[in-house]
C-alpha cells in the first residue's frame, strides 16, 4: 500500500517532506520510484499526465493538490468510480481575496489612469467615488469567491455575485444561472472571476457577454484562463469597452513571449501566482482524508465529474 505523488511543479520534495510529517506509515513514491502499480492505494496529483491514472489498479481515491480539478478531468481515460477530492481553500482563499482586492483598488482609485499620467508628466487629478458607489461583481461564489465577495462587502463596495445555484450571503446581491448573467454583468464595474473551468464555462466571457457589461469595465481573472476567449478579450480592450484587465491565467501557460498580452499597456500579467498551495496546510488536509478513508469511512467532500467541479 502506498500514495502516489505526481506533480511536476518544482515542489515534490517538500510535499513529500509535509506528507511524511502527517502520514508517517505510509509511504510515497514517485512513478520512477513506484513498483507494483498494484500497490498504489492513493493518488496526490497536480495536471497528471493522461493515461497516468488509469493504469492504477487498485486506486481508492485522486487528491488534487490544488482547487481547481480541470487537470485532472481533462484525462478521458480516467477510471471512473475513483472519487475525486480537490483542497478547499487549503491557506488560498486569503491570497485570492489579496489578488482581488489589489485588482479592485487599483481600478477603483484609477491607478491604471495615474500612470498613464505619470508617464506624461501630467498632474491631473480625477474625482474619488465612494466604494459604495462602485459596483464590484465576483463570478463563481465557492470558497474562494465568497471569501472575495465577503472581504469586498466589508469594505463597502456595492458587491454582487454569481453562482450556479442561487446562494444568499450577507451585503452581497446574489445572481444564479444563464437568466441571471445579464442582470449580474451589467452592473459589474470591476469584474472579478472566480469560477472553475468546465464545460459550461469554456469561453463564458466572449464578445457577447462582455457586451453586457458596462462601458470601461475592467476585469480580473485569477481563475483560469479558457473561461475567457482571449480573441474577445483584445477586442474589448481595443475598443474601449473595457478599460484594462489584471490577467494571472492564459489559455497557455506558461503565457508564450510573443502573446500581444504581455505588451499590452491595459494588461497587466502576473504568472499564476494568485494563490499558491500552502503545502502544510493542503497535506494536513489530503492526509485528514486518507486517514478517514483508511477507516472505512468516505471522503468528506468529492468533485461532482458531471458538473466538471
Ligand atoms: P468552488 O468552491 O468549486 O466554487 C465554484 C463556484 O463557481 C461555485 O459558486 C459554483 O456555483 C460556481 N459555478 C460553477 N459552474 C458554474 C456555472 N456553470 N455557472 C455559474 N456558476 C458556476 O471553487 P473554488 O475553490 O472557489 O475555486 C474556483 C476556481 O479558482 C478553481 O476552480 C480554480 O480554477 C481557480 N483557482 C485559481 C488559482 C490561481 O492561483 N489563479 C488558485 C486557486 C483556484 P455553485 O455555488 O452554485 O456550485
Ligand atoms: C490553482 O490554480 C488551483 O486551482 O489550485
Amino acid at each position: 500500500l502506498s500514495i502516489l505523488l505526481y506533480n511536476k511543479l518544482d515542489n515534490a520534495d517538500r510535499w513529500r517532506a509535509a506528507f511524511q510529517e502527517v502520514l508517517p506509515d505510509l509511504p510515497m513514491v514517485t512513478r520512477e520510484t513506484m513498483g507494483e502499480p498494484g500497490e498504489i492505494r492513493y493518488a496526490v496529483v497536480w495536471q497528471p499526465e493522461p493515461g497516468v491514472l488509469g493504469e492504477l489498479p487498485n486506486l481508492r481515491a485522486i487528491f488534487n493538490l490544488g482547487a481547481g480539478v480541470d487537470g485532472i478531468l481533462r484525462d478521458a481515460s480516467l477510471p471512473a468510480d475513483i472519487p475525486i477530492v480537490r483542497l478547499r481553500d487549503a491557506g488560498m482563499a486569503t491570497q485570492i481575496t489579496e489578488y482581488a482586492l489589489y485588482g479592485t483598488l487599483h481600478y477603483h482609485r484609477d491607478f491604471d489612469r495615474y500612470a498613464g499620467f505619470q508617464r506624461a508628466a501630467d498632474w491631473t487629478e480625477l474625482p474619488n467615488r465612494r466604494a459604495g458607489d462602485r459596483p464590484v461583481g465576483v463570478m463563481g461564489l465557492g470558497v474562494l469567491g465568497a471569501d472575495v465577495a465577503a472581504k469586498l462587502a466589508m469594505l463597502g463596495f456595492d458587491v454582487s455575485g454569481w453562482s450556479r445555484s442561487p446562494k444568499t450571503l450577507p451585503d452581497v446581491s446574489c445572481f444564479h444561472g444563464d437568466d441571471g448573467v445579464q442582470a449580474f454583468l451589467s452592473r459589474c464595474e470591476i469584474l472579478i472571476v472566480a469560477l472553475p473551468l468546465t464545460d459550461d464555462t469554456r469561453g463564458f466571457l466572449d464578445a457577447r457577454r462582455i457586451a453586457w457589461l458596462p462601458d470601461g469595465a475592467a476585469l480580473v481573472n485569477l481563475a483560469r484562463g479558457p473561461l475567457v476567449v482571449e480573441a474577445d478579450l483584445l477586442a474589448a480592450l481595443e475598443g474601449g469597452k473595457l478599460r484594462g484587465a489584471l490577467l494571472d491565467v492564459f489559455n497557455e501557460e506558461p503565457l508564450p513571449a510573443d502573446n500581444p498580452l504581455w505588451r499590452h499597456p491595459k494588461v497587466i500579467v502576473t504568472p499564476h501566482i494568485a494563490a499558491q498551495t500552502r503545502v502544510r496546510e493542503g497535506a494536513a488536509q489530503i492526509a485528514a482524508e486518507i486517514r478517514r478513508m483508511e477507516e472505512g469511512g468516505a471522503p468528506s467532500q468529492t468533485v461532482d465529474r458531471s458538473l466538471g467541479y
